[in-house]
């Protein structure tokens, strides 16, 4: 039998693509270089790995497949009962024992203000509080949280009182596109939390006293986790210590009024109305 490997040239293949060519003779004759192979065998391979893992978290989740995403439904294993409160209100779900918290809130509770940016514990988008303290909800598995106090970006007003966080997240602008404002404001309102508690970060000068002053230093360091890729920090900051401090300090912006917009109307060649 002729393999590609005895015909061609010897290429810096692995002992184990070597292994892999051997088992595999319908190689012979395909037209393909080995690298080329070894490549598309590779691309192959994180395409049908992805689907798997679209399959599982659609599946987990109770949510119907995607077409093409899966050729076989994956069944709940280890389902749990967990009863938890979730923004004041009593749930108990019946889960995979694998689900976690934010796919619980956002697939079984409808609770999609807590966002799944990088599903892996690195952007902060998913930031939720449990009894107070906050947590990524990607990486807290559902399972754990029995008779756990859930509150996400949607039990933090109280009717239509903001939460001052959320407040001065409107003044201060400390928003862009919105994607990370939920994840950044739970996770504000824990770190007020840890600093009347006197949690110590990194950058705490005196770690004996029993509260904390937030810096700018300490916000910045604190809010680390939580990224914001349209870049919205300066106003971020000034939220957090507006709410920290009570100190109000000065909006920076304002609605236009219909005098401005009127000329920025004619500015822009359009009649005025
Ligand atoms: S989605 Fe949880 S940290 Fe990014
Ligand atoms: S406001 Fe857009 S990602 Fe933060």
């Amino acid at each position: 039998m002729k393999y590609p490997i005895e015909t061609e040239p010897p290429v810096d293949l692995s002992a184990d693509e070597a292994a892999l060519l051997r088992e595999m003779p319908e190689l012979d004759g395909v037209g393909q270089s080995r690298r080329t192979f070894m490549i598309n065998s590779a691309a192959g391979g994180v395409g049908l790995f992805a689907a798997n893992l679209l399959a599982q978290e659609a599946a987990l989740a109770q949510m119907p497949l995607a077409k093409g995403a899966a050729t076989a439904p994956i069944k709940a294993q280890n389902v749990v009962r967990v009863g938890l409160q979730v923004n004041g209100v009593q749930q108990t779900l019946e889960l995979d024992s694998r689900v976690v918290l934010l796919d619980a809130l956002r697939e079984r509770l409808a609770l999609t203000g807590s966002k799944k940016g990088c599903d892996q514990g690195q952007c902060g988008a998913c930031t939720v509080l449990v009894d107070g303290q906050r947590v990524l909800s990607c990486l807290t598995l559902a399972a754990t949280l029995e008779g756990r106090e859930v509150t996400t970006i949607e039990g933090l007003a109280r009717g239509d009182q903001l939460h001052p966080v959320q407040a001065a997240f409107i003044k201060h602008d400390g928003f862009q596109c919105g994607y990370c404002t939920p994840g950044q404001i739970c996770s504000a309102v824990g770190l007020l939390g840890e600093a009347r508690r006197g949690d110590v970060s990194h950058v705490t000068a005196d770690v004996s006293k029993t509260t904390t002053r937030l810096t700018d230093d300490e916000i910045k360091e604190r809010m680390s986790g939580n990224i914001c890729r349209c870049g919205a920090y300066p106003g971020i900051v000034a939220a957090v210590q507006e709410a920290h401090s009570g100190r109000q300090t000065a909006q920076t912006w304002g609605f236009a009024t219909d005098t401005q917009l009127a000329s920025l109307r004619k500015e822009d060649g359009h009649e005025t109305v």
